[in-house]
């Protein structure tokens, strides 16, 4: 499979994209089974609060990171599959990345800093100055070709860092909340840039926290954060008859059950047929993870007897076992 390149559009499919990170005792799952397609020539914002996985979807669509599961593709191109010299191309001719920090090159002037993806591509050094300058003049920034970035104000860097970011004409650009360190005015002018880039077929996806950026998008990814749910409900005692599923696996997560009396069997469907993964007896919890990290049931939970089971909101269950026990009860699932 070859890398999307310069000059060649077509449209965004992420597919049942999840990531997880492991952190050691714990797993976060910022993204699960998301499904967006972005058309070409669109400008699409990826909007939510920090820590609902903009970053990280972004990272996945630049290639730097390969996801849990699920994948993206980019016109014919599985991205989340590209290795050696394929995902070498894809990160030079077939993405534009603009970071939210700018990250130019402090001793090198605009033009330089403009060129450098041009010169690693192997472009001759006059060729690339010339279509820096170019490409600097269409940006508004004429006159501060020779400043280093020390000398300009935030909002020119970033100027400079999208002109540095579509000097290979990728045809999808990235730029992850690029307007952070902006102030309103800076911030106009790096907006209206990102919109022109989708002229001629680009996809351009921007993350942002900030809704100054709404009037200009095409299409939102509204994002949510697995956040933990927050309910004050109290607990409630259920009796579930032999062979019965307390809950299935890829269910949407609620209740943490305690059980009182009987036994219950966690299962697992692992395609030729089902696994036992443990069982529960009185005075032990089942289905834990969902409820506290926000994710599906990631088992079946089955009563293998009669049981009696007192299920627990996230926030019930923490009040009940205490947050210095919760680690300890969670490791090794
Ligand atoms: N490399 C990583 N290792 C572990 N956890 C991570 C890593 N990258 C991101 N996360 C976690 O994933 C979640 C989403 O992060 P991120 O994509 O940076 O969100 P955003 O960009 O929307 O602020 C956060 O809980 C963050 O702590
Ligand atoms: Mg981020």
């Amino acid at each position: 499979m070859t890398a999307p390149q310069s000059g060649v559009r077509g449209d965004l499919h992420i597919n049942d994209l999840t990531v997880e990170f492991v952190k050691g005792d714990y797993t976060v799952r910022p993204l699960e089974k998301l499904n967006v397609t972005v058309k070409a020539g669109t400008l699409a914002l990826l909007l939510g609060p920090s820590g609902c996985g903009k970053t990280t979807l972004l990272s996945c669509m630049s290639a730097i990171l390969k996801p849990t599961s699920g994948s993206i593709t980019y016109g014919d191109t599985d991205i989340t599959s590209l290795a050696g010299r394929d995902l070498t191309n894809y990160r030079r001719h077939g993405v534009g990345v603009v970071f939210q920090a700018f990250n130019l090159v402090p001793s090198l002037n605009s033009v330089e800093n403009v060129a450098v993806p041009m010169r690693s591509a192997g472009v001759k050094a006059r060729a690339a100055r010339d279509k820096a300058v170019e490409l600097l003049e269409g940006v508004g920034l004429s006159d501060r070709l020779t400043h280093k970035p020390n000398n300009l104000s935030g909002g020119q860097q970033q100027r400079v860092a999208i002109a540095r970011a579509i000097a290979l004409d990728p045809p999808l650009v990235l730029a992850d909340e690029p307007t952070a360190h902006l102030d309103y005015v800076q911030v106009e002018g790096v907006l209206r840039l990102l919109r022109r880039l989708t002229d001629g077929g680009r996809v351009v996806v921007v993350s942002t926290h900030d809704d100054r950026m709404l009037a200009l998008a095409d299409q939102i990814i509204e994002m949510r954060p697995n956040f933990l749910p927050n309910d004050d409900s109290a607990p409630k005692q259920v009796n579930v008859p032999a062979g019965q599923d307390l809950f299935r696996e890829g269910d949407p997560s609620d209740l943490i059950y305690m059980v009182d009396s009987g036994e219950v069997e966690v299962v697992r469907d692992t395609g030729d047929g089902e696994t036992v993964l443990g069982s529960m007896a009185a005075g032990e919890h089942v289905g834990e993870m969902g409820p506290l990290f926000g994710l599906r049931r990631s088992a079946t939970a089955r009563a293998r007897t009669d049981v009696t089971v007192t299920g627990y909101t996230a926030k019930a269950f923490r009040d009940l076992v205490g947050p210095e026990r919760l680690p300890s009860l969670i490791r090794g699932r």
